[in-house]
């Protein structure tokens, strides 16, 4: 496996918005991430995936953009910026810019032209289809509920958006757009980013015939499998290799709902043809119901394991992967594999974390940030619940009681509330009015009781990522080679990670019970390679207790989770 920085770093997701607010109003900001540098460092993670900070009408929270060339008024200025990533870059953190290109904002200069007059040089910019029947062309639904098409009285045309209306679909097969799409790139390549998460990046290349699609929730068609891994796809992204991304030296990340492996084997290619890395969701879709995401269930740990080892072995050697479980679109992670204890966040680290990929953590996980206590519809800002609430609700497909539950479960606006840095007022987030909810335990959970706490999660999480980037273990958890353990154990998650002569043994109890673990004597990989383990000859390297030892029938406490060299 080919060495490489972005592989050995730690990413740290931040949501703007939510993070620092430096001004007094209410909404996080550049300089508010800038005074963190340094609590960012002293955590040790490397690079910074910044969530949009371009110029945004805010009906996605920044993923509805309307100049990728400038900043969003209330997160500061095109000065702040620079000012962030060079002195992100003092301390060694590198940023990843989020690169939200499958649609625009409908305020983006070409959407404005593009809907100007069906004549208009631009109007091939974005998918534009004549009615069928007198209706919208396809069944297709948005991911943000409603029709995925909207009529446009003054050209005649239904214009596609995937996402809210406001979020218009560019027309990737236009290769002006991909000029517009590379020439943008490269301003902020200019400018010394180091990298690109970019927004489904899967759905670029639509297929060409535009036909219904089946109907899973209900309502509307599933136009994600219409739209997503279309014919140009791979070709789409080898191009953007060519023009771009092979100029620089950077970390790319496609996220790619509904990938599989086939197609991640070729988009996160070990050559490096397209991108560096994908994200995929199957993993924190286990616990999804019949028709989505919204059921408020516990996470099923046998399938987790075998769909992440899946990941595993399938992309080892061939591409490379993103560990994860939490972002600005995910509930919490200590709420969803954890039951919101401090041990219970760290446990899930090390499950998650000690696999081969690149790990990923979202602002706050840091601390076992939990969910939110929602409860109305009314406490929520982000319009994917809301208008699913209202769409599930008014076909009467379920109890609205019941949805509400599992909205509060699954909503993303569980992660956007505000950073907690203190026990004081707004949780030290904003002297102002802060623009979305504060978690009412801020007073328990935050930094400023967490830095110097060694028990803290925080101080766990920081020893954790020394161990991965920083120590004689690190190229053996970060490429080493995985194989599971015990994969109907119900509450371990057990692995092996091995190079050569080394060995590591992942031990993960995720639950509050006591459990028993037997440590198998020897695991068969493959006709030719046996790998002893001898608990008498290990050494720790971390735990959530302090006192684990391991031996062949291990005794595992509530969320004692450790790695052992053996
Ligand atoms: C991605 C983003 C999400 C956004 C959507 C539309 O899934 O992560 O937050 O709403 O794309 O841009
Ligand atoms: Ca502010």
């Amino acid at each position: 496996m080919k060495k490489t920085w972005w592989k050995e770093s730690v990413v740290y997701e931040i949501y703007p918005r939510s993070f620092c607010d430096s001004n007094g109003d209410g909404i996080g900001d550049l300089n508010g991430i800038t005074g963190k540098l340094d609590y960012l460092s002293d955590l040790g993670i490397n690079v910074i995936w910044l969530a949009p900070v371009y110029k945004s009408p805010n009906d996605d929270n920044g993923y509805d953009i309307s100049d990728y060339r400038d900043i969003m008024d209330e997160f500061g200025t095109m000065e702040d910026y620079d000012h962030l990533l060079e002195e992100a870059h003092k301390r060694g953190i590198k940023i990843v810019m989020d690169l939200v290109a499958n649609h625009t904002s409908d305020e983006h200069a070409w959407f404005v032209e593009s809907r100007s007059s069906r004549d208009n040089d631009k109007r091939d910019y974005y998918i534009w289809r004549d009615p069928v029947d007198g209706k919208e062309p396809t069944n297709w639904g948005s991911c943000f509920g409603g029709s995925a098409w909207e009529w446009d009285e003054k050209t005649g045309q239904y214009y596609l958006h995937c996402f809210s209306r406001k979020q218009p679909d560019l027309n990737w097969d236009n290769p002006r757009v991909r000029e517009e799409v590379f020439d943008l790139m490269r301003f902020w390549c200019e400018k010394g980013i180091d990298g690109f998460r970019m927004d489904v990046i899967s759905m670029i290349s639509k297929k060409p015939d535009f036909v219904d699609a089946p109907v899973d929730d209900g309502i509307y068609g599933n136009t994600s499998l219409e739209v997503s891994y279309g014919p140009h796809l791979h070709e789409y992204l080898k191009e953007m290799n060519q023009k771009v991304l092979a100029r620089y030296d950077l970390m790319t990340v496609g996220e790619c709902g509904g990938v599989t492996t086939e197609h991640a084997k070729k988009i996160a290619n070990a050559e490096g043809t397209e991108l560096g890395m994908v994200f995929q969701f199957e993993h924190v879709s286990v616990d999804g119901g019949p028709d989505g995401k919204w059921y408020k269930k516990p996470m099923p740990l046998p399938a987790l394991k075998e769909n992440l080892s899946k990941w595993q072995r399938e992309l080892d050697g061939r591409a490379w992967n993103s560990l994860f479980f939490g972002n600005h679109d995910q509930p919490r992670i200590v709420s969803r594999i954890g039951d919101n204890s401090p041990i219970s966040a760290k446990a899930a680290a090390v499950a998650l974390y000690s696999m081969q990929g690149t790990p990923y953590l979202y602002q706050g996980e840091e601390l076992g940030m939990t969910n939110y206590p929602f409860k109305g519809i009314e406490d929520y800002d982000d319009l994917e619940c809301i208008n699913a609430y209202h769409q599930i609700v008014e076909a009467g497909f379920r109890d609205p009681e019941e949805l509400l539950e599992a909205i509060a479960y699954k909503s993303r606006d569980n992660a956007r509330t505000p950073m907690q840095w203190s026990d004081e007022e707004n949780a030290g987030f904003t002297t102002g009015t802060p623009w979305f909810h504060i978690n009412p335990n801020y007073r328990e959970i935050n930094a400023k009781s967490q830095i110097y706490d060694p028990d803290s999660v925080y101080s766990f999480y920081k020893r954790y990522f020394a161990l991965r980037t920083d120590s004689p273990w690190k190229n053996l958890l970060v490429y080493g080679k995985y194989q599971l353990l015990a994969p109907e154990d119900e509450a371990v998650f057990a692995y092996i990670r091995y190079a050569d002569e080394q060995k590591l043994l992942v031990v993960c109890n995720l639950s509050a019970a006591d459990r028993t673990f037997e440590v198998p004597e020897s695991v068969q990989i493959d006709p030719s390679l046996s790998l002893l383990i001898n608990p008498d000859e290990s050494q720790l390297l971390i735990s959530t207790y302090k006192d684990s030892r391991l031996s062949r029938t291990l005794l595992l406490r509530p969320w004692e989770a450790g790695i052992w060299a053996v």
